[in-house]
Parts: C-alpha cells; sequence; structure tokens
C-alpha cells in the first residue's frame, strides 16, 4: 500500500540511467502527438466489426465510448496537470492508490499500449494489401499476412511497420514527433476524403431502422468501438518531454479527444450512409473504409488514395503508442518495479535504446500471430481498467492532498470521476466472457510477476535497483 510522495516524483522527473529526457514538445505537438496515437486501425477497421452489432446506430455508440472517454479525460487532465511526469495512469495510482495499484495499472498499460500496437499493425496489414490490390492488382498470400485461426501462419505486414517504428524512435524524440505531425494532417486529410466521397453516395434508405439491435446493440458496439480512442491520453506519458506540461498536458489531452470525436462521428455517418449495415463483415479484419468506397462509387481509385494516406497514416500510431508504452516501462523502472534494463538512456540520441528494442520484440510477436478482435478486446478490457483507476486517484489525491497545485480540475467533482467509474465498468461488461478470462489470466500473472520481482526491487521499500534515492 505504500505510496510514492507526489513531490518525489516530480522530482525525479526527467531523470534515467545515463541522463535526462530532452524537453521538446509544444501544445501542438503534445495534441498531435495524442491524435496521432488515437486515429487509426480503430476507425479504419473495427468501425466494420461494429457496424453488424449496432446497425446505422454505431454513430451512437461513437457518442457513448465519448463520453466514457471523456470523463476519464477529465480525470487525467487534471492528474496530468499535478503529476506532471511520463509514466501516466501507473504514476498516478503510484502516488494515490499505492505500489500494488500501481503496480496493476503499469500491467495494463502493457494491455493498452504494446498490445495495441500490435492490433494496430494488424490492422496497418489490411490496408497495405488492400492498397496493393487496388494499385496493383495482387495481394500478400493469406499465409504470410495472417496469423494462425484466420487463415493464415503468421503476419508478416503487421510485424513490418512494428520494425519501422522501432528504427524511428531509436533515432530520437523530436524527430518522432516531426514525423509525426505530417502524418496527423495526412490522416485527417484521409478521412475527410472518405466522408467528402462518402457522403454524395449517401442513401437515406440505409439509415432506416436506425437502430435495429436496439440499446443492447448501440452497448455492444460501443464497447467495441472504445479501442478508437485510446490514445487521445498518450501526451500524458510524454510529461517529462513537454516544454510546459503544467499548462499543455491537460489542455492536449481535452483537445485531442473533441478532434478524434468529431472526426469519429462524421466518419461513421458517412460509412452507414453509404454502404447497408448488413453488408458489412463481422469478423476479420477487413480494410472497411475502403470496401466502402469500392461498393459506393463501383470505382478503385478512392480506395486506393484511401488505401495508401491509411498505410502511412496508421504507422503513426504505432510510431506515438510505442513511444509511449517505452516511457511507462521507462518510469517503473526507474521505481524498481521492472529490471534496470528499461531506464537505460543512450549517451549519444539520449533515447531508451535496449527498452524500445525490447518493446518492438514483445509487440512484433503477438501481432504476427494473434488475430487482431482478440488484441482489440485484450486492449479495450485493459485500459478501461487502467481508465477507471485514474478517476479513483483523483478521488483519492482530493482528499490526501488538497494542498497540491492543480493547473486543471474536473468539473462538478466528485460527479465527474465517480460516472468515469461507473462508464469504464459498463463498457468492460460489453466485452464479453474470453475477453475477461484473458484479462484474468493476464492480471494473475502480472500480481506473480509483482510479488516475485517488483515487491523484492521497489526503490520505494528501499530495494536495490535504480540509483537510490534522491
Ligand atoms: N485508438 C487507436 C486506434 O484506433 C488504438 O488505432
Amino acid at each position: 500500500m505504500r505510496t510514492k510522495p507526489v513531490d518525489r516524483i516530480v522530482a525525479e522527473g526527467g531523470q534515467g540511467e545515463g541522463g535526462e529526457l530532452k524537453r521538446t514538445m509544444s501544445l501542438l505537438q503534445l495534441t498531435l502527438f495524442s491524435v496521432g496515437a488515437t486515429l487509426g486501425t480503430g476507425i479504419f477497421v473495427v468501425l466494420g466489426e461494429a457496424v453488424p452489432l449496432a446497425g446505422p446506430a454505431v454513430v451512437l455508440s461513437f457518442v457513448l465510448a465519448a463520453v466514457t472517454a471523456l470523463f476519464s479525460a477529465l480525470s487525467y487532465a487534471e492528474l496530468a496537470g499535478t503529476i506532471p511526469v511520463s509514466g501516466s495512469s501507473y504514476s498516478y495510482a503510484y502516488a494515490t492508490l499505492g505500489e500494488l495499484v500501481a503496480w496493476v495499472c503499469g500491467w495494463c498499460l502493457l494491455l493498452e499500449y504494446a498490445v495495441s500496437v500490435s492490433a494496430v499493425s494488424v490492422g496497418w496489414g489490411s490496408y497495405l494489401n488492400e492498397f496493393f490490390d487496388a494499385a496493383f492488382g495482387f495481394t500478400i498470400p493469406a499465409e504470410i499476412s495472417n496469423p494462425p485461426g484466420d487463415g493464415g501462419l503468421v503476419n508478416v505486414p503487421a510485424v513490418i511497420v512494428v520494425l519501422f517504428a522501432t528504427f524511428l524512435l531509436l533515432r530520437g524524440t523530436s524527430e518522432s514527433a516531426t514525423a509525426n505531425t505530417v502524418m496527423v494532417f495526412l490522416k485527417i486529410g484521409v478521412l475527410l476524403f472518405f466522408c467528402a466521397v462518402a457522403f454524395t453516395a449517401m442513401h437515406s434508405g440505409n439509415l432506416t431502422p436506425f437502430a435495429p439491435m436496439g440499446w443492447a446493440g448501440i452497448s455492444a458496439a460501443g464497447s467495441k468501438v472504445f479501442f478508437s480512442y485510446i490514445g487521445f491520453d498518450a501526451a500524458s506519458t510524454a510529461g517529462e518531454e513537454a516544454k510546459n506540461p503544467r499548462r499543455d498536458l491537460p489542455m492536449a489531452i481535452m483537445l485531442s479527444l473533441a478532434i478524434v470525436t468529431a472526426v469519429y462521428v462524421l466518419v461513421g455517418l458517412a460509412a452507414v450512409g453509404a454502404m447497408h449495415w448488413q453488408e458489412f463483415d463481422l469478423s476479420g479484419s477487413e480494410a472497411s473504409l475502403a470496401r466502402v468506397l469500392d461498393e459506393a462509387t463501383g470505382r478503385t481509385w478512392p480506395s486506393m488514395i484511401l488505401s495508401l494516406g491509411a498505410v502511412i497514416a496508421i504507422a503513426s500510431v504505432v510510431l506515438t503508442v510505442m513511444y509511449g508504452q517505452t516511457r511507462i516501462l521507462f518510469a517503473m523502472s526507474r521505481d524498481g518495479l521492472v529490471p534496470q534494463v528499461f531506464q537505460k538512456v543512450s549517451p549519444g540520441r539520449r533515447v531508451p535504446v535496449a527498452n524500445t528494442v525490447i518493446v518492438a520484440a514483445f509487440i512484433s510477436v503477438l501481432a504476427a500471430v494473434i488475430p487482431l478482435g482478440r488484441l482489440v478486446d485484450a486492449t479495450s478490457i485493459g485500459t478501461l481498467f487502467a481508465f477507471a483507476l485514474v478517476s479513483v486517484g483523483v478521488i483519492v489525491l482530493r482528499r490526501t492532498r488538497p494542498d497540491l497545485p492543480r493547473s486543471f480540475r474536473t468539473p462538478l467533482y466528485p460527479l465527474t470521476p465517480l460516472l468515469g467509474v461507473a462508464l469504464c465498468l459498463y463498457l468492460m461488461v460489453g466485452l464479453g466472457g474470453v475477453t475477461w478470462i484473458v484479462f484474468a489470466l493476464w492480471s494473475a500473472a502480472g500480481l506473480v510477476a509483482y510479488f516475485l520481482y517488483g515487491r523484492r526491487h521497489s526503490r520505494l521499500a528501499g530495494g536495490s535497483a535504480g540509483k537510490g534515492a534522491p
């Protein structure tokens, strides 16, 4: 139950073995960083899996998921403004709920970040194939572009994009931020292009009946598309590389959520307006937006443009989310909860090289052999749990440290964080039995790891890791 004092967390910020992280990111970069981490496989691929659950009312599912994300975002914004370091909800939990909960949170973040990168990479592969098909009339054979159980043996394209992101991350943060900025503008442009084409092919008949499966369908699809919002909190992993974290982190989180929500509702409406909801394919990792354009226009060039844009755009999610994962492990390693290798910063470029390589290897293996739907649901359940913990953290910190300077306070406290917790639990329930079993096993493995390693090496407990307390 030991907690890490907020002042100490902040004082340690940016320090790793071998040097500090560089403070290079402005508000714009942080916002684009979060948008970059968010707009990806969720809207480009998972939308297609959600439509059959809710019908045209999938648009409302996006709103339900957005409201859940909003309540969590408010909590994130408050904690990010109070404890502006790199560990995201892990650091917040450590300051408020104690080491064990922080560990559980960090363990869930492995689902939110590492496993989601695997999912996103799989979605990237679908669009790569779609692009090859539209542009050159060939597709990568299923054996090497699908996982076992989904008609293949290994998903090579998914691994390729992970390796590409690893290469960029090893070159350094500011270079990655620049690449990300370009890609974010590109993907918003591509999605607007999709809306423009799809709206011209809109049939009002496609929208009726609007909610054929009623509320149950809307909420099941809400749990599914929640995945597409994951990442708006990514700025909270860059606290130690932000120029003015207290002012900019809360703003970046809220701004990025507003931007992606607007885009999703528009794209969702355009998609179900242009193609009848029963034509969407529930199973598999189909490049659904490309298919909508094919069906709606009867030509290949619009889907070719879209697919090329998606291939470039989704890569930016892989890049930013993978970055986030390395920084969370960096923070956990500094606390002694994971081995020290995760906090080694290379003297030249000041990036955690070994950390990045280990994370890339883990992500690649999952992306190569697990189907998209499983990865998506596992990501969502872990993320929702971590988000719920963040909202609990807000309540606890207001009670234990009312004196701390807060650059952002959630409005309507305590209603907002309480609703945040409730909505996260609600969407978790919608995720189904298999996902819960995976989550239970994952949590059990996490607890074993904590008691075998983290608890004994914790610096807070006087463990041997790190450089000792400052
Ligand atoms: N929100 C991210 C995506 O949709 C994970 O790809």
